[in-house]
């Protein structure tokens, strides 16, 4: 049994998350956000900061591909769920939980930018910026991070680990990491 190290604390992500959270409901002063979380690895970050927000915000999910079940990103990013709703006109906030090559969030903001939002904006929990292959911009973020596997609040190893709550570090080769 491999029991992931701990790379930040539950404490520490929560508090964080508040951090971001007031940042955010200061910064839209009230008007209305969709937010827009990209699945799944998103869902517990997403969560955690909508509670904490505090202007009017209406919740939607995208589901895109990029890693499959591997641990490299093999770069081709495919829509896979789209929004519901219309987001023209809407100011949108895009959450994520890692920003890794930066692929998936690059294509998004491409993809989401031609339906005409009042604004665009992203919010990432992590990156790691030394792996980043395209210049994209996170207005809000949580924690750089170093160019290790991490799992946990929604990050997962092989399916595995997402509903941890603190962020760890496994060896993406351990097939035993979390049992
Ligand atoms: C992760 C994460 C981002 C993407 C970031 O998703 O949630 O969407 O990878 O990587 P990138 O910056 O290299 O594009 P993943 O494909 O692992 O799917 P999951 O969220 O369903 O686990």
């Amino acid at each position: 049994m491999t029991t992931p190290r701990i790379l930040i604390s539950e404490a520490d992500i929560q508090r964080r998350v508040r951090e971001l959270a007031a940042e955010i409901s200061n910064d839209y002063a009230g008007e209305p956000v969709t937010l827009v979380g990209v699945l799944k690895g998103a869902f517990i970050f997403l969560a955690d900061l909508s509670r904490h927000l505090t202007m009017p915000r209406s919740i939607e999910f995208m589901a895109v591909s990029s890693y499959g079940m591997g641990t490299t990103s093999s770069g081709a990013v495919r829509v896979l769920m789209d929004l519901r709703r219309s987001i023209e006109g809407r100011h949108v906030l895009v959450v994520e939980d890692i920003v890794d090559t930066g692929l998936t969030l690059h294509y998004l903001l491409e993809l989401l930018s031609t339906r005409d939002p009042a604004s665009l904006k992203t919010c990432a929990l992590v990156r790691k910026k030394e792996r980043h292959e395209v210049d994209v911009k996170v207005d809000y973020l949580g924690f750089d991070i170093p160019n290790v596997w991490v799992v946990g609040y929604g990050l997962d190893h092989a399916e595995d680990l997402r509903a941890l709550p603190y962020i760890g570090v496994v060896d993406p080769d351990d097939e035993t990491a979390g049992e």
